[in-house]
């Protein structure tokens, strides 16, 4: 098996770069799920308070029989949980349901600027006090957009170690992606397939067909060559074995460039913008 590079991120650490996502996984699936992917050899998961399977993450793990410090966890604050009290409390929640007494890394889910008055910067701020007790080893954010990591930098200490943003090919993201290159904040790519929407392009397909791989491995290669931390989600195993194979082939000359040239701006966007997101879990 081909190792999976590791990033370094700003704070020192070190972060696989490919990973397995457990967005809209049932709670009930995710331990199976989980231990699917790290019998294929996935050593880091995303997850989050949001997504409501954190507790079978870490039953998975802990049933892997792996040491605790061979598997990169991260998970995210609930859109609730902003104020700084609630957020203390949320992690304490989050670090229980997954049975370790820390994360790898922790992450502000979306910024919300049009609830808690804006504020996003205490709640930042109770971040780096997880980070300062060791009880998260690196902080980031999601769904940062390019003001929304300037006022952090203009207002707060530390730098986030990542900034996890919808980017494939149907949105490359370039300002804040390229933002977070600028500034050594590192970019996290969720929705790398667009949940299966890039996996008919003809441009994908065609380099797909050409390289005898199959169009999703077309898609996370490509990511991995432009240097993004991805995670795709699947809970069928060929998918999940398949989507881990990406480290015996390299994209053609010119093949990146091809992708790229998918990009749809908002049009192809499957999420909500982050400047409008407002939602909070009933
Ligand atoms: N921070 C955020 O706001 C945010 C938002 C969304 C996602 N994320 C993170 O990013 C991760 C990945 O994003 P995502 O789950 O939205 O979507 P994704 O990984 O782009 O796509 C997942 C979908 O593609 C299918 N799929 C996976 N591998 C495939 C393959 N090889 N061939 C064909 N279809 C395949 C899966 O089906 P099956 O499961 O049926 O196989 C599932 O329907 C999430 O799990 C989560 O960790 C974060």
């Amino acid at each position: 098996m081909t190792a999976v590079p590791t990033i370094q991120l700003n704070d020192g650490n070190t972060i696989p770069q490919l990973g397995f996502g457990v967005f809209q996984i049932d709670p009930a699936e995710t331990a199976e799920a989980v231990a699917e992917a790290l019998r294929v050899g996935y050593r880091h998961i995303d997850t989050a308070e949001m997504y409501g399977n954190e507790r079978g993450v870490g039953e998975a793990i802990r049933a892997s029989g792996l040491d605790r410090s061979e598997v990169y966890v991260t998970s995210k604050l609930n859109n609730g949980f902003h104020e700084p009290d609630e957020a203390r409390r949320a992690f304490d929640d989050t670090l229980e349901a997954l049975g370790f007494d820390y994360v790898n890394l922790f992450l502000i889910h979306w910024p919300l600027p049009t609830l808690y008055g804006g504020d996003f910067v205490s709640t930042w701020q109770t971040l780096e006090e997880f980070r300062d007790a060791g009880r998260a080893r690196s902080i980031g954010v999601s769904n940062f957009e390019v003001a929304h990591l300037e006022r952090l930098a203009a207002e707060a200490d530390v730098v986030p170690a990542v900034n996890q943003i919808e980017l494939h090919p149907y949105l490359l993201n370039p300002e804040v992606d390229g933002y977070g290159r600028e500034h050594g904040i590192a970019t996290e790519a969720w929705s790398p397939i667009a949940q299966g929407a890039v996996l008919d392009d003809p441009v994908i397909t065609e380099i797909a067909e050409r390289l005898g791989r199959t169009p999703a491995q077309v898609v996370v290669r490509w990511h991995i060559e432009r240097g993004n931390i991805v995670f795709p989600k699947s809970t069928t195993p060929s998918r999940i074995k398949e989507n881990f194979e990406l480290f015996d082939f390299e994209l053609e000359p010119g093949d990146s460039e091809k992708i790229d040239a998918l990009d749809r701006g908002e049009e192809g966007r499957t999420g909500p913008h982050p400047d409008s997101m407002a939602y909070v879990p009933g």
